[in-house]
C-alpha cells in the first residue's frame, strides 16, 4: 500500500473525514468517520477508525482514499488501523481471488502536519503483524519447525546486529532438553530450538520467549475434532518472537534481545510421550506428564532452563497460547498477564494501552502450587479442574530463573479470530507485537 500526504483531497476522490461524534455516516463519495468525543480517543479507538475506513473502502471497491484529517489524530495508529483492517490472508484462494481481492492500493491523508515519519514507523510495525499472521494463516503442514528455524536464519542473514543459532535435535539430546523432546516424540517432523540474538548496544538484557508448537493435536490426551480446527494458531508466540527480529535492526533500540523459540509439533504417532511419562527439563527438574495436551508449558521449560543457563536476563517475556481456561476467563480479545515483579506489569500494562491491545493481570495464586505437586516427579503438568491459566503460569514459574523479572502473557484467546473483526479478517492476528515493540522501545 502506498501512502502519500497531501495539503488538499481531490474532488473526485472516495472521502473518509474524521469527526468528533459518535456514528459513522455517508453521504455521496465522503464517508464521515465519527471519532468520538474531542480529546477521548484512545490508541485503540483510532486504529479501529483506521481499519474502518479500510473497510468501507473495500466495500465500495475503491482502490484509493483521501483521508481528512482536521484535528489531532495520531496518523500513526491511522495507518497502523489501515493496514492491519486492509489485511486478508489469500495464499490459498484461487478461484475466488478475483473477487475478493480488491483492497486499498493507495492512501493520501490530507493534513498540513509533517507525519512522513509517523507513517514510515507504522508501515513497519504493521509490517510485523502481518509477517506473523501469515506465519499462523499457512497450512500448519507447510510450517513445521524446520520451516520457523529457515525463518529465523533468513531474518538473521546479513543483518550484522542479529544472530541466530537454531539446536537440532541430537544437540537437544546432549543439552538435556527433556521436556521439548518428549513432546516432540509423537511427531515425524524433527524439533528446533530457535535462538535469536539482537546486540543494539545499550546494559538491559531481555529475553522473550515464545511458544513454537507447530500445531497441536493434543497428542495421546487428543483433542476433539472441532478442539483441533484452530490448532494451527499454536505457533503464534514463536510468530511473534520471529516478526519482532525481523524489523528490530530498522527500530534500533539500544537494548540485547534474545528471542527463544522452542518449536515442535505435539502429535499422537507411535512414539509418542504417554500420559504417566515422566520427562525431565534442562535444569534437571522431573515432570510427570499426566495430560499431554499441557504440552507448552513443558517445552517452556527447557526454554527457561535455557535461558538460566546461557542468558544473564534483566527480564523476561514469555508469549504462548497457554490455556483454554484463559480464553474462557478473558475471552478473544483479552491476553493474561501473570507476573512476579510489579514494575513489570506496570511497563507492560502501559505498553498494552498505547499499543491499543488488551491485556489483563491475573494472579500467580502461590497456595495453587500445591496443585502441581505429583506423587511421582518434582512437579506435574496439570493442576486439575479449577483455575487452569493460573496453574498453567505457575508451573511456567518454577523454572523461571531465580530473582530474574518475569512476565508470562497467555495470549489463548486473543491469538486468533474465529469469525474475524474490523482489526483482522478470521486467522491469527498477530496479538502482542505492538505492544511488545513498544514496551522494547521504552526501555
Ligand atoms: N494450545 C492449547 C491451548 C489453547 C486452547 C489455545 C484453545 C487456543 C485456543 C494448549 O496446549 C492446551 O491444549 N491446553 C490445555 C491444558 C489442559 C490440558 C490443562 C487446555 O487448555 O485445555
Ligand atoms: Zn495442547
Ligand atoms: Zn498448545
Amino acid at each position: 500500500m502506498k501512502f502519500t500526504v497531501a495539503s488538499q483531497s481531490q474532488p473526485e476522490d472516495f472521502i473518509a473525514r474524521l469527526l468528533f461524534e459518535k456514528e459513522d455516516k455517508e453521504e455521496n463519495n465522503i464517508f464521515f468517520v465519527g471519532i468520538g468525543e474531542k480529546g477521548k480517543s484512545t490508541a485503540e479507538d483510532i486504529i479501529r477508525v483506521g481499519a474502518t475506513i479500510a473497510r468501507k473502502a473495500k466495500e465500495k471497491k475503491k482502490t484509493t482514499v483521501s483521508i481528512e484529517i482536521s484535528e489531532d489524530v495520531s496518523v500513526f495508529n491511522l495507518t497502523i488501523g489501515i493496514i492491519l483492517g486492509n489485511y486478508s490472508f489469500t495464499e490459498y484462494k484461487k478461484k475466488t481471488l478475483e473477487k475478493e481481492k480488491k483492497s486499498l492500493e493507495a492512501v493520501t491523508f490530507v493534513t498540513s502536519k509533517s507525519v512522513q515519519e509517523e507513517i514510515a514507523r507504522a508501515e513497519m510495525i504493521a509490517s510485523a503483524v502481518l509477517f506473523a499472521r501469515d506465519l499462523i494463516n499457512k497450512s500448519p503442514s507447510q510450517t513445521p519447525p524446520a520451516y520457523l528455524a529457515e525463518v529465523a536464519q533468513q531474518i538473521a542473514a546479513n543483518k550484522k546486529d542479529i544472530t541466530c543459532t537454531v539446536i537440532s535435535k541430537p544437540e537437544m539430546e546432549t543439552l538435556g532438553m527433556g521436556g521439548l523432546l518428549s513432546i516432540a516424540r509423537g511427531s515425524y517432523e524433527e524439533p528446533k530450538f530457535i535462538h535469536l540474538t539482537y546486540k543494539g548496544g545499550g546494559k538491559k538484557v531481555i529475553t522473550i520467549v515464545g511458544k513454537g508448537i507447530t500445531f497441536d493435536t493434543g497428542g495421546l490426551s487428543l483433542k476433539t475434532a472441532g478442539g483441533m480446527e484452530t490448532m494451527k494458531l499454536d505457533l503464534s508466540g514463536g510468530a511473534l518472537v520471529l516478526a519482532v527480529f525481523s524489523i528490530i535492526s530498522q527500530l534500533h533500540p539500544e537494548i540485547t534481545l534474545h528471542g527463544l523459540i522452542p518449536a515442535t509439533e505435539n502429535m499422537p504417532g507411535p512414539h509418542a510421550i504417554k500420559p504417566g511419562d515422566v520427562a525431565t527439563a534442562m535444569n534437571g527438574k522431573t515432570m510427570e506428564i499426566l495430560n499431554t495436551d499441557a504440552e507448552g508449558r513443558v517445552v517452556l521449560a527447557d526454554a527457561m532452563s535455557y535461558a538460566e543457563k546461557n542468558i544473564k536476563s534483566d527480564v523476561i517475556i514469555d508469549f504462548a497460547t497457554l490455556t483454554g481456561a484463559c480464553m474462557i476467563a478473558l475471552g478473544e480479545e483479552v491476553a493474561g498477564l501473570f507476573s512476579n515483579n510489579e514494575t513489570l506489569t506496570k511497563d507492560l500494562q502501559r505498553s498494552a494501552k498505547n499499543a491499543g491491545e488488551k491485556i489483563w493481570e491475573l494472579p500467580l495464586v502461590d497456595g495453587y502450587n500445591k496443585l502441581l505437586k505429583s506423587e511421582v516427579a518434582d512437579i506435574k503438568n496439570i493442576g486439575g479442574k479449577y483455575g487452569g491459566a493460573i496453574t498453567g503460569a505457575l508451573f511456567i514459574q518454577a523454572f523461571v530463573p531465580e530473582n530474574t523479572p518475569w512476565a508470562h502473557l497467555d495470549i489463548a484467546g486473543p491469538a486468533f479470530a474465529e469469525k474475524g473483526n474490523v482489526l483482522c479478517s478470521h486467522g491469527g492476528t498477530g496479538f502482542g507485537i505492538r505492544l511488545l515493540i513498544d514496551y522494547l522501545l521504552n526501555q
